[in-house]
């Protein structure tokens, strides 16, 4: 039976499919988490079992490594892959400069550590996560259990600092209970509405006592593929300081795994 999928689900499966085409035999590959990368996944584990693609992954939260397991592709730790040769991952928002909010999912510790041991960081996207500037998502501010209250006074007071007027601060919660990451740390969500200095925050955010990390990638990320639900993607790349974007039309059979 024919999986019919939404606008936005194949918006995602295009960018991912097309994100495989950076994939080679003997690369050590990082995997994203979140609904987009989970289609990277899919179509990554195809290509193992159907095309002999011989790579190692490491995956960036639990539940990816779980998928990619199902999916047959060969997990390792960070620490056995030492560097990867590409990241690919979804994002939050991402601007013109490349620079994004992540962590949605709750996995933007781990997704951060194995896209800055990355030679190249890939984001994969549908269209309605490209913005202007910044900020209307809400900021996933990871922090530790320890001293909680303290930390987010201390984080509300520097956004304050820095010219922040609403502050709507969200302990994260799932299924009524304080949402727990990977790394047994819990999440603050900040709306801020918008962030016109993304690496000045990122930057005072990190030096606040009880903050592990927070969902602003700097200086990461330098290729974005953004896919649309008629199967063509758009391609951003950072070069030499400069955005260069190409397009690809829909290739005719891309829906054709899954019976659309
Ligand atoms: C996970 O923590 C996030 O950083 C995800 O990469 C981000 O939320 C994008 O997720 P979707 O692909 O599900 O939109």
């Amino acid at each position: 039976m024919a999986l019919m999928l939404s606008g936005s689900e194949r918006a995602k499966f295009t960018a991912a499919k097309l994100a495989t085409d950076y994939v080679k035999t003997g690369m050590k590959v990082g995997l994203g988490t979140g609904s987009t990368a989970a289609w990277l996944v899919k179509h990554l584990g195809a290509m193992v079992t159907d095309d002999g693609l011989d790579i190692v992954a490491v995956p960036t939260s639990a539940r990816t490594a779980e998928l990619a397991i199902e999916h047959g592709i060969k997990i390792i730790t960070l620490d056995e892959a030492g560097w990867l040769d590409v990241t690919i991952d979804g994002a939050d928002e991402f601007d013109r400069d490349f620079n994004l909010i992540k962590g949605g999912g709750g996995a933007l510790l781990r997704e951060k550590i194995v896209a800055a041991a990355s030679h190249k960081m890939i984001v994969i996207a549908d269209k309605a996560k490209d913005v202007a500037t910044l900020g209307n998502f809400a900021l996933p501010i990871e922090v530790i259990p320890f001293g909680l209250q303290s930390t987010q006074s201390l984080i509300e007071a520097k956004l304050k600092d820095l010219g922040f007027k609403t502050l709507d601060i969200q302990l994260r919660k799932k299924d009524d209970a304080l949402f727990v990451t990977d790394e047994g740390n819990h999440i603050l969500d900040a709306r801020l509405g918008t962030i016109a200095n993304p690496h000045d925050l990122a930057w005072n955010l990190n030096f606040i006592p009880g903050v592990v990390e927070n969902g602003l990638f700097v200086d990461i990320c330098k290729a974005v593929i953004i896919g649309h639900e008629n199967g063509s993607v758009e391609l951003r790349t950072l070069v030499d300081g400069k955005t260069v974007t190409a397009t690809t039309q829909a290739s005719k059979n891309l829906f054709f795994d899954i019976g659309q």
